[in-house]
């Protein structure tokens, strides 16, 4: 009902774009005869816009004053709590950023019994340090003083190695949820001296871990020109690659570039002028130079390397039953997750495709998971979110940075 008002009002304000996911059976407005009226015949999305109910006062509690927005929190507390069968005992936070995430955690699972919060970023770590100490020193009702909480600076693909420092036994045992919710904080992008952001001029330096020997100044005044196009191709999508390659290699002649001002204005340079007056958002270059610096920024961190394999040993941490909440921001993170994922629960090619995928909300330990639409079946585990579970328009408004955000969500196969 909902998703045909959404519909209607769309089709009202003139919006008749077909959507390329979608089906739709046309028909002829009387008013607008050329339009094509969009009519929903069968929905093959291939996301699911969230159903839970946007709360901003949740989202101003764990976010507006730490520089931080969670993007999707309410969906991940419902994705890590709940199944009342399996109370979340164990919690691993691999992108803990200003801690909104795992604040929230903390606070909804009393039953909690370790915490354990990993980020690269010193800055993050100690803010996270502190809004958790701050968070264990409210509580008055003493529910959760006897949580054990380890704050760890670390990549979380030395999740493995983390959490048998922390308790051997966790190697054998697993952890019943961890989530990942990947890119940069608001907090770094905020920075000029970080060099995140192409709004404001600072050093091109991109690193999520300060320590890294890596800076993107690097790569652009002195890796081969060929492997410059390379990442802007495959980790920037920007089909104008050879020629921003090409004009980062001249720039090396005249100095090279140091600043994302630099980079900005070069990336400026490149681009085809268009005619007329276009306002500054629709400005094709932007949209370009926002590319590059994702391209940079991923090649910098070594992102999807990190990524895939720190998702296989999320997954081995897991205890029986146990839960992986990604939240992503690009289709290149996304693509990793998805497919990740399958290989993961080993989907079995001798089930039908009826038995592999189960279409209905499921009855899981006595309990309807409404946000479980449709899941996938393998020998090891379950994807919860065959298609991902994006955020709801309200929050989208409130928070633009949610608006390319994914959530994808796999269970390990229980000892039932
Ligand atoms: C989007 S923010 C997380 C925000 C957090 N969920 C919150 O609610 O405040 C992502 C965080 O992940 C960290 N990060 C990115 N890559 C990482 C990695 N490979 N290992 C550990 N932390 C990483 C970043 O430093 C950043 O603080």
């Amino acid at each position: 009902m909902a998703e045909a008002v959404r519909l209607l009002s769309f089709a009202r304000q003139g919006l008749y774009r077909l959507h390329s996911q979608r089906c739709y059976a046309s028909c002829i407005d009387k008013k607008r005869p050329n339009a094509v009226k969009v009519k929903p015949m069968c929905v093959v999305t291939k996301r699911t816009r969230s159903g839970v109910e946007f709360d901003e006062e949740l989202v101003g509690k764990y976010g507006s004053d730490r520089g931080h927005v969670p993007v999707m929190l309410k969906e991940v507390l419902e994705v890590l709590g709940s199944d009342p069968g399996r109370p979340l005992r164990s919690f691993v936070d691999c992108t803990v950023g200003a801690a909104g995430h795992s604040s929230a955690i903390i606070q909804a699972h009393p039953e909690l019994q370790l915490y354990i919060g990993l980020d690269v970023d010193p800055v993050a770590h100690e803010q996270a340090q502190r809004c958790i100490g701050l968070l264990l020193n409210k509580d008055s009702s003493g529910k959760i003083s006897d949580l054990r909480v380890y704050n760890l600076l670390k990549n979380f693909r030395d999740i493995k190695s983390a959490l048998i420092g922390v308790d051997e036994q966790l190697s054998i045992n697993g952890v019943d949820g961890i989530l990942m919710d990947l890119g940069m904080s608001s907090m770094q992008v905020n920075n000029p001296t970080r060099g995140f952001s192409l709004g404001s001029d600072g050093p091109l330096d991109m690193r999520m871990d300060p320590q890294a020997a890596l800076k993107a100044e690097d790569i652009l005044n002195s890796w081969p020109e060929a492997e410059v196009g390379r990442i802007l191709r495959d980790y920037g999508e920007e089909n104008n690659w050879r020629l921003l390659q090409t004009r980062i290699a001249e720039a090396r002649f005249s100095g090279g570039l140091y600043t994302t001002r630099d980079l900005v204005n070069l990336v400026q340079r490149s681009s085809p002028k268009r005619a007329g007056h276009i306002p500054k958002w629709r400005q094709g270059w932007i949209k370009t130079a926002t590319r590059v610096f994702q391209a940079l920024r991923i090649a910098v961190n070594d992102e999807l390397n990190t990524l895939k394999d720190s998702l296989y040993d999320c997954f081995d941490c897991l205890s029986p039953g146990g839960r992986l909440a990604v939240i992503s921001f690009h289709s290149l993170e996304d693509r990793i997750v998805k497919q990740t994922f399958l290989d993961l629960i080993a989907v079995d090619n001798e089930l039908g495709n009826g038995e592999r995928v189960s279409l209905l909300s499921q009855h899981d330990n006595g309990c309807i998971q409404a946000w479980v639409k449709q899941k996938v079946h393998g020998r090891n585990g379950i994807i919860l979110t065959k298609r991902p579970i994006t955020p709801t328009n309200e929050e989208v408004q409130m928070n633009r940075r949610s608006r390319s955000a994914k959530l994808r969500v796999i269970q390990k196969v229980g000892n039932n």
